[in-house]
């Protein structure tokens, strides 16, 4: 049987002990749903402030894509600061800037305070640019304008040369999950409790309910679908990781400025590759993998593999993350989401700032994060394309013709195939074992894409994963889809209920 999920460097560090389910009745003056970073440090904070919260986990703690991640803690999120000042203003990218620098000094403190004991370094972060100096130089002056200690370089520990490169001084990084273990012993969390509803004030598990004062998602790409409407203003994007046991030496962590660029960092005797970014749904014939194996046989030729993995996160509209009330009609939910693959960082200021809300605190980030915000200049563009691919998902792949012959599927491959007027996702293992399934997410409803590297079936619109064998592996969806029965022999797919 074909195995899809790769396991991170980080999985064997860390033990999070197991949590029972929620069932039944109950309340809470704080509800958290989704205990990644996000809701891990939300309840750290608010218990701080004398909040009493329970945190209602789908999986187990930290199962989502913080487990996957490759935890830099920076404020130097790509190129990213002289848009931020094109699109928002000084003033508003100045507070963009020192959210998240005060971010990185509360890790420092939070770590020390607690004696928490998680590789936590301190070190400069870069962005390069192999042929692209006028935007590096553009980013080192907007980075300074916005109140931080940027600087122009082009002198790398990089075993390439670079045009030249953006340096932040004072970044860090850490293993996150030793992190959160630690965290996560005082919190009061369930774990296996699926949140499949919110009504006001009751929060709807399949086993039970929680009433509360303030209800909180951190569920990563959330799954309710109104109001908010947040499937209309965010996707997600997947990128892929090797680590790979190198004497390379790095001095900080480092980022290619291209959106799918490589990028780097060394945990002990090891050097993190990632790279190969694209949209969910959009990796049909796989290679991902196989083109930064090919990378690092370059520049790292004596290297040996030690894991690979990969993850998503959420792409908002204007590149800033939705942090605050959840909407306009529930004031007592909030929501912290589309971290643009910065959630270290990003995920401290979403706990200041829900806490400091929920607290009646003032904080100055929240004009910034508000999710109600709609900077249609720093919008539009990314509004039309998602929805493009919301409309392909949704409509085109419904008038697109498919093959109906089951050998157009080589073993190892899988493809939607059309049976007797309906639309079968059918997996063929390499022993020839066939996988049907209904391509159809169960979020929305757009047809799913098969994704050969990882042996899953990925939704382009929202970004929702199935396994193979139909079984949910990443949201908004909250269902899986559904499998069928298949006789080759004679090729009719029946539902299995
Ligand atoms: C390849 C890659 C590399 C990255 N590297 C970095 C980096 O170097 N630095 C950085 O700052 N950021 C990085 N990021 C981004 C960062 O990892 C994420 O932004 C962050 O981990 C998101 O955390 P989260 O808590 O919001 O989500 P998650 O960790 O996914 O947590 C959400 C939790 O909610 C649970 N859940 C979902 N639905 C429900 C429900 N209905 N009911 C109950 N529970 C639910 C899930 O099971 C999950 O445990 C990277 C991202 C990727 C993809
Ligand atoms: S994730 Fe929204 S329709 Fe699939």
């Amino acid at each position: 049987m074909p195995s899809n999920r790769y396991l991170s460097i980080w999985e064997n560090g860390a033990f999070f002990e197991e949590r029972p389910q929620w069932k039944g009745e109950g309340t809470a003056e704080a509800v958290i749903i989704g205990a990644g970073i996000t809701g891990i440090l939300t309840a750290h904070m608010l218990k701080k402030k004398g909040i009493d919260c329970i945190l209602l986990e789908s999986g187990r703690t930290a199962s989502g894509q913080t487990r996957h991640t490759t935890a830099k803690i920076t404020s130097l999120h790509g190129l990213m600061y002289d848009q931020l000042i094109k699109d928002f203003g000084k003033e508003k990218a100045s507070l963009y800037a020192s959210a998240n620098e005060e971010a990185i000094s509360q890790y420092a403190s939070l770590i020390k305070d607690n004696g928490i004991s998680c590789h936590f370094e301190k070190l400069p972060a870069y962005v390069y640019s192999t042929d692209d100096l006028l935007s590096i130089e553009r980013e080192v002056e907007a980075a300074k304008e916005c109140g931080i200690l940027a600087s122009f370089t082009d002198k790398t520990s990089l075993p390439f040369p670079v045009k030249g490169a953006v340096r932040f001084p004072e970044q860090a990084q850490f293993h996150p999950l030793e992190f959160l273990s630690v965290l996560a012993k005082s919190l009061t969390i369930y774990e296996n409790s699926r949140v499949i509803g919110i009504e006001k004030d009751t929060v709807i598990t399949k086993e039970g309910k929680v009433k509360a004062k303030h209800i909180i998602l951190t569920s990563h790409y959330p799954f309710l679908i109104t109001p908010g409407y947040y499937f209309a203003r965010m996707h997600q994007e997947r990128s892929y990781c090797l680590a790979l046991k190198t004497p390379y030496s790095l001095d900080g962590t480092y980022k290619e400025d291209k959106k799918d660029g490589y990028s780097f960092r060394r945990f002990e005797d090891m050097l993190i590759l990632g790279g190969g970014g694209h949209r969910t749904g959009e990796n049909k014939t796989g290679g991902q993998y196989d083109s930064l194996r090919t990378y690092a046989k370059q520049y790292f030729p004596e290297a040996e593999e030690k894991y690979s993995w990969s993850a998503q996160d959420c792409q908002t509209l204007d590149g800033v993350p939705y942090i605050g009330q959840f909407s306009d009609q529930t004031p007592n939910w909030y929501i912290a989401t589309g971290f643009h693959k910065w959630g270290m960082t990003t995920s401290m200021v979403a706990a200041n700032l829900l806490s400091d809300m929920i607290t009646g605190k003032e904080n100055p980030y929240e004009q910034v994060f508000t999710p109600q915000r709609f900077k249609l200049t720093a919008s539009i563009t990314s509004l039309l394309d998602e929805t493009k691919h919301s409309a392909v998902g949704l409509v085109l792949k419904k008038l697109k013709p498919v093959p109906q012959d089951l050998s157009a599927i080589n073993p190892g491959s899988g493809r939607v195939i059309e049976l007797e007027g309906e639309k079968v996702g059918i997996y063929k293992t390499k022993e020839n074992q066939i996988f049907a399934v209904d391509p159809k997410c169960t979020h929305l409803g757009c047809q799913l894409e098969w994704n050969e590297e990882e042996e899953t079936w990925d939704c382009p619109c929202h970004g929702s994963r199935f396994n193979y064998d139909g079984t949910l592996l990443d949201e908004p969806a909250g269902e899986p889809i559904t499998r069928r029965e298949f006789h080759e022999e004679s090729p009719e797919a029946e539902t299995i209920l």
